[in-house]
């Protein structure tokens, strides 16, 4: 029993004082529990129910807030008010895996999550990233599937290598976003010190109606964005720390070690767009720096740690549609996507009212029409209806809305894009692999994908695997085949999965 008279009494729920935190009310010592003990009914109820689905992919990770500062003067570029000289605001922030479950290993190989919430005097600005400048695909017809490609099988529920590499070769178009994962991107050493990318392409509008396409960089200020674990590294970790990179992030700042990233702009002029020879709404490609160099923006910096996971982090709902005048969306498909799909996900997963989670509410004014739904907290008031005549708010359209951001029109077709002479699936791939990475990080990169490849992968989709590298980089294909065929002796023997069965009999 606790003697200390110096803590606050425990009551339930509804404030009223409970008799015991250890026993059962009971009909004598060795009798039968009644049922109006309604403390013990109402800790076992809510125990049932402290759960929430977890986020379908990125649904293990976690974060930090701190502020977000615009240090130099892009105001040539957007007129939103958070990225004009000397603006600041709080961000919430936070980084994830992929395909693994919420208990998963930090360490597991796999693109991260990078986003980042700010408050901004206009509104929430989300701007929800990976630490890859592109990724697997370019239409999002296709991201359904890629995701359960990478997640779990129908039969067993077990992870498949086979599953991935039949997805990735039959998608040519991940080969770039692929050289990444298996390169040292897969499994960085801290989350403090990679890279985050917008990866899309967004659009900017100025004070005067200029507008401009943008790619976010967030360069990390703990060193140069490529540490990196090794395979050996990470899978020990995966058996020993599996929170490594949670428990990292928060010991740093727990010790005033408040890690930060600067926030640069890739700027292409809205004409460019027409003509450029890479299509630049397409996520599976990179702009060249030469073409659109980086210029600096401002700093994010984490200061804080959450103080309850539950409602700081796993309620945390960051949505790509949360846009700022000033800042928009643009013709990649994927984003268009994600537009729809994210607050989607979050009324299935937190409620109808999610905005009203303390860490999504806005720190600026909210005058929606949106009304009741289950968990609201936030009392409605009349009028309840516009337009009215009763003083209820009225939309006030200004240039740089989501209107007039650009053109389109044409026939209605399933096409992602027309092809520009440098669209080819390989090109980047192979650069990346040529000139970004150095002969041991080459070394690594092969060594990394004949391992995967050698492990579960049946031979008709190694074929596939060897042609695709070959593709990417003739030597580098030829060197995965030597390694696999030498690691399985041969050829593959895994068996894949059964070929589906025909519903009709
Ligand atoms: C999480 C959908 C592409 C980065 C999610 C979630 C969904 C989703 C439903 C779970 C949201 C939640 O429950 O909170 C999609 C769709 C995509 C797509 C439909 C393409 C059509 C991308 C791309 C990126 C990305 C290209 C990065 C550039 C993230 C991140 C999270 C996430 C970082 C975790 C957000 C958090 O920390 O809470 N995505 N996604 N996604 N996605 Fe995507």
């Amino acid at each position: 029993m606790t003697e200390n008279k110096n803590v606050p009494p425990t009551t339930t729920d509804a404030g009223i004082r409970v008799q015991s935190d250890e026993h059962s009310l009971t009909v004598g010592p060795d009798g039968p529990i009644v049922l109006n003990d309604h403390y013990l009914l109402e800790q076992m109820a809510n125990f049932n129910r402290e759960r929430i689905p977890e986020r379908q992919p990125h649904a293990k990770g976690s974060g930090a807030f701190g502020t977000f500062e615009t240090t130099q003067d892009v105001s040539q570029y957007t007129k939103a008010q958070i990225f004009q000289p000397g603006a600041k605001c709080d961000v919430a922030m936070r980084f994830s895996t992929v395909a693994g479950e919420r208990g998963s290993p930090d360490t597991w190989r796999d693109p991260r999550g990078f986003s980042v919430k700010m408050y901004t005097e206009e509104g929430i600005f989300d701007m929800v990233g990976n630490n890859t400048p592109i990724f697997f695909i370019r239409d999002p017809m296709k991201f359904q599937h890629f995701i359960r490609s990478q997640k779990r099988r129908a039969d067993n529920n077990m992870r498949d290598h086979d599953m991935q590499w039949d997805f990735w070769t039959l998608s040519p178009e991940s080969a770039h976003q692929v050289t990444y994962l298996m390169g040292d991107r897969g499994i960085p050493r801290t989350w403090r010190e990679m890279n985050g990318y917008s990866s899309h392409t967004y659009s900017l509008i100025n004070a005067d109606g200029e507008k401009f396409w943008v790619k976010f960089h967030f360069h990390t200020d703990q060193g140069d964005g490529n540490a990196y674990l090794s395979q050996d590294e990470a899978d020990k970790l995966a058996g020993t720390d599996g929170d490594f990179h949670r428990r990292d992030l928060f010991d740093a700042i727990s010790k005033g070690d408040h890690p930060s990233w600067t926030l640069k702009w890739q700027i292409m002029p809205y004409e460019d767009a027409k003509t450029y020879d890479i299509n630049p709404f397409d996520l599976t490609k990179v702009w060249p720096h030469d073409d659109y160099p980086l210029i600096e923006v401002g700093k994010l910096t984490l200061n804080q740690n959450p103080t309850d996971f539950h409602t700081q982090i796993e309620q945390l709902a960051f949505e790509p549609n949360n846009m700022v005048p000033g800042v928009g969306l643009s013709p990649d498909k994927m984003l268009l996507a994600r537009g729809f799909s994210y607050a989607d996900a979050h009324r299935a997963r937190l409620g109808v009212n999610y905005k009203q989670i303390p860490v999504n509410t806005p720190k600026s004014p909210v005058h929606s029409y949106s009304k009741d739904g289950a968990g609201r907290t936030v009392p409605v008031t009349d009028p309840v209806y516009a337009p009215n005549s009763y003083g209820g708010p009225a939309a006030q359209p200004e240039p740089g809305g989501e209107a007039g951001l650009w053109h389109a029109d044409g026939d209605m077709v399933r096409q992602a894009y027309t092809l520009r002479p440098k669209d080819d699936d390989w090109t980047q791939a192979g650069i990346l692999v040529r000139e970004v990475m150095d002969n041991d990080a080459r070394e690594r990169f092969v060594g990394n994908v004949a391992g995967h490849l050698a492990d579960g992968v049946s031979e008709k989709v190694l074929v596939r695997a060897f042609e695709y590298w070959r593709n990417v980089d003739l030597e580098i294909g030829d060197r995965i085949e030597i390694a696999v065929r030498e690691t399985i002796g041969g050829e593959s023997k895994a068996a894949g999965m059964a070929s589906a069965q025909s519903i009709s009999g």
